[in-house]
């Protein structure tokens, strides 16, 4: 192993990728580059680190949706800058911009410590500001999509940085332009609109009901990020303790008619509107767990007895034996129901 250190940026050959992915998998980069300021990235690009066409650049941030299923072929990249600063405020509207490398909670806590709200009900979710966009994070009825300005990306194909407004972005629901064409766009920062006086949003289920639990009336932004914790903290697997990746594969889209159909046929699957007025989103972990997956185990790749969307390992599962496991939930999610799941997690070094 190599290790090349010059200032600006790191460069480390065969890289172990087992502490840089919750799931814990183990895996090896032909090279990391790890970079401390994203102005760095038009020199690199220069002498050829940051891939070419046919194997660009893997951005890695936090590791929490990626699935290792094989080595990378590509350098991988990790954007280091972690600055977060106001950019401006104007009746009670403040915008906030975040460098790619801040970790997502820590901007959450600190956005919540200058009496900022917006981010609130995405309290906790692992990783780094500049995979927020990538699948347009959401938890607690709240996509981040609905809280970014701007995106600032480093185009690799242009060479050069472009800033993006929020209707550039083609947000969706778990994805967006950047998911679209991986590696295209490297996102060097994210710029927010948040606020001193907005109501928190309580709608979503649950929420309301843990802050009545807390002995909150009145709740403020940082009242919700603690009622949100606590949900989390009591339904989702912790990746410190077993690793994994949060939800496996998306809540499914399908059309209005079929979700009709197939909640008639039965009953309890649970059936939420979608941004389209055709489509209905249906719960893929009440799905998968009516295949009767949860707390499944082969070797050390399992599904987690406390959540059935969340594929867990055990220990020293492969890469490659978590994907035959969750294409094996795929199928027989297809066989019952007709439903075909998409995973959340981006795959390297398979096809899904
Ligand atoms: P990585 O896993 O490192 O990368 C994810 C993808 O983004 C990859 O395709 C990568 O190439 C790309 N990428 C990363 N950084 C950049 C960049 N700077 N520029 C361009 N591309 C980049 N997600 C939710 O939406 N809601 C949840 O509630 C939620 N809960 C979770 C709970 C747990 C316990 C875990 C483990 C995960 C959860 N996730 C959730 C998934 C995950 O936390 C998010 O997708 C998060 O944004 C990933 O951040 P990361 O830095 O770890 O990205
Ligand atoms: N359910 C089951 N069995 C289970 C777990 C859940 O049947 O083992 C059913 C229950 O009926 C429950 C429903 O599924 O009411 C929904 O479960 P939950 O509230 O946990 O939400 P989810 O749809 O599984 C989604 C996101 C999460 C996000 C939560 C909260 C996706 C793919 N997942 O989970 O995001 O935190 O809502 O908003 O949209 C992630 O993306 O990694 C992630 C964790």
């Amino acid at each position: 192993m190599i290790d090349v250190t010059t200032p600006g940026y790191r460069l480390q050959r065969s890289a172990p990728l087992r502490a840089l992915n919750t799931f814990g998998i183990e895996a090896t980069a032909p090279l990391l580059v790890e970079i401390d300021d994203a102005q760095a990235l038009p020199a690199l690009a220069a002498q050829g680190l940051l891939g070419d066409a046919r194997a660009p650049t893997l951005v890695l941030g936090g590791g929490s949706n990626v699935l290792f299923a094989g080595d990378p072929a590509a350098p991988l990249l990790r954007l280091r800058g972690a600055r977060i600063a106001v950019l401006g405020e104007r009746d009670g509207q403040v915008r906030v911009r975040a460098e790619a490398g801040a970790g997502w909670h820590a901007l959450v806590e600190w956005t919540l410590a200058q009496g900022l709200g917006g981010l609130e009900n995405l309290a906790l979710i692992p990783g780094t500001v500049g995979a927020a966009p990538i699948q347009n994070i959401g938890a607690y009825g709240v996509e981040v999509g609905e809280r970014v300005a701007a995106v600032e990306v480093f185009d690799r194909l242009a060479g050069d940085f472009l800033r993006l407004d929020r209707a550039d972005c083609a947000f969706a629901y778990r994805d967006s332009r950047f998911k679209r064409a991986p590696d295209r766009e490297i996102v060097v920062a994210v710029e927010f609109l948040l606020s001193r006086h907005a109501p928190p949003d309580i709608a979503y289920a649950g929420v309301a009901e843990e802050l009545a639990a807390m002995g909150v009336a009145a709740a403020t932004p940082a009242d919700v990020a603690a009622a949100v914790c606590r949900l989390r903290r009591r339904k989702l697997p912790d990746p410190a303790r077993i690793g994994n990746a949060g939800s496996f594969f998306k809540n499914p889209l399908v059309p209005a008619a079929q979700a009709e159909a197939l909640a008639a046929a039965h009953p309890g699957l649970p059936v939420f509107p979608a941004a389209a007025d055709a489509l209905r989103k249906l719960s893929a972990a009440w799905l998968i767990d009516a295949c009767g997956w949860k707390g499944h185990r082969d070797g050390d790749a399992g599904v987690s007895a406390a959540h059935a969307l969340v594929l867990v390992n055990h220990g020293a599962a492969r890469g490659a034996e978590l994907l035959g496991l969750a294409r094996r939930i795929r199928d027989s999610v297809a066989a019952r129901f007709g439903v075909a799941l998409e995973p959340e997690p981006r795959i390297v070094g398979a096809a899904w």
